[in-house]
């Protein structure tokens, strides 16, 4: 009987896939959950058939020096700047990545960030939990009304679309778009949205800015000192993409002197670790990269890696393949 694959899992994964994992491959589990080091990496390229990485896993071209035999890296996770896919498809390393799956949990979360960032709902906590809430009043934790407004989303993929989904048919926003490319007409039309030419055409018309374009170098501060001076001073900047798309002390410093009302963050330039000026900014609400963690989806990103996987070995291609 052939050998099964030897598989590497970098993280600790939902429970119904690693054990599914276990059963199709030779696989060692992190179980310890820590992250790996690149020299870890270059190690792993020598032992494994299969390398299954995640966002915290950076993989520069160096860890492909080692006369690999890896031959796929599988990657859990839609967002694959993390990888050098150059570098990987020099070498003849396959790369995957887990879409779909985890459009409407990401929207859902860049939904609750907006939501609660116009509506204070961070503030009202803090100041409940904290004792210092003295009871209703009509002046009480103003904010700004969602419903109607316009929404600006950069990035008009499967994620930006179910943004559009919820904003349009549930807060009926108007949705204006920027994209790479033009985005089809039927597709605009399913949300009544807009597509402009440039984020410099969007941003001084929206209420709300929802960014869902990928990372990596190619859009890194994407949205810096001068573009957030082109927002609307009652606007919001809502990020479940990838931190460096924002300059952080760009951005800390519009949150500061109000030159853009407020932002929402799921991501953040150098995860875990956030700056100050942003965790001190009352006008800020931040979660710790949460937009696909669901059971649902967690479990679904592991099982369309496994499908990636069985295909690659199968000698099929990947249908997630992106190198
Ligand atoms: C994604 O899928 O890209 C999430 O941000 C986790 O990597």
């Amino acid at each position: 009987m052939m050998s099964k694959p030897k598989v590497l899992v970098t993280r600790r994964w939902p429970q119904a896939v690693e054990a599914q994992m276990a059963a199709n491959f030779d696989v060692d589990l992190n179980s310890a959950d820590k992250p790996m080091t690149e020299a870890d990496f270059r190690q792993a390229m020598t032992r494994y058939d299969a390398i299954l990485p995640t966002v915290t896993d950076k993989l520069p071209a160096a860890v492909f020096d080692a006369s690999p035999r890896t031959k796929i890296l599988a990657n859990y996770g839609v967002g694959f700047a993390h990888i050098d896919t150059q570098a990987a498809k020099d070498r003849g390393i396959a790369v995957t990545n887990t879409p779909d799956v985890l459009s409407e949990c990401t929207a859902d979360i860049a939904m609750t960030l907006l939501l609660m960032v116009a509506r204070r709902a961070g503030e009202g906590e803090r100041e409940l939990r904290e004792g210092r809430w003295t009871g209703w009043r009509p002046t009480h934790l103003i904010g700004t009304k969602v419903s109607g407004a316009t929404l600006g989303i950069i990035g008009f993929g499967r994620i930006g679309q179910a943004m559009a989904q919820r904003a349009h048919f549930g807060f009926g926003m108007k949705i204006i778009v920027q994209n790479r490319s033009p985005v089809p007409t039927d597709v605009l039309a399913r949300y009544n949205a807009t597509q402009v030419a440039s984020i410099e055409d969007l941003l001084p018309d929206c209420d709300f800015v929802s960014l869902h374009c990928p990372g990596g170098t190619a859009n890194r501060h994407l949205i810096n000192a001068r573009r957030l001076d082109l927002m609307k001073p009652s606007a919001f900047l809502i990020n479940t993409a990838r931190g460096e798309v924002i300059d952080e002390h760009a951005l800390a410093q519009s949150l500061w002197f109000g030159t853009i009302a407020g932002a929402g963050l799921d991501v953040f330039e150098r995860e875990p670790s956030v700056p100050d000026a942003l965790l001190n900014a009352d006008n800020l609400v931040l979660l710790p990269h949460l937009g696909s963690a669901t059971r649902e989806t967690r479990e679904a990103m592991g099982f369309r890696v496994l499908e990636n996987l069985a295909a690659f070995f199968d000698g099929r291609t990947p249908r997630d393949r992106v190198a």
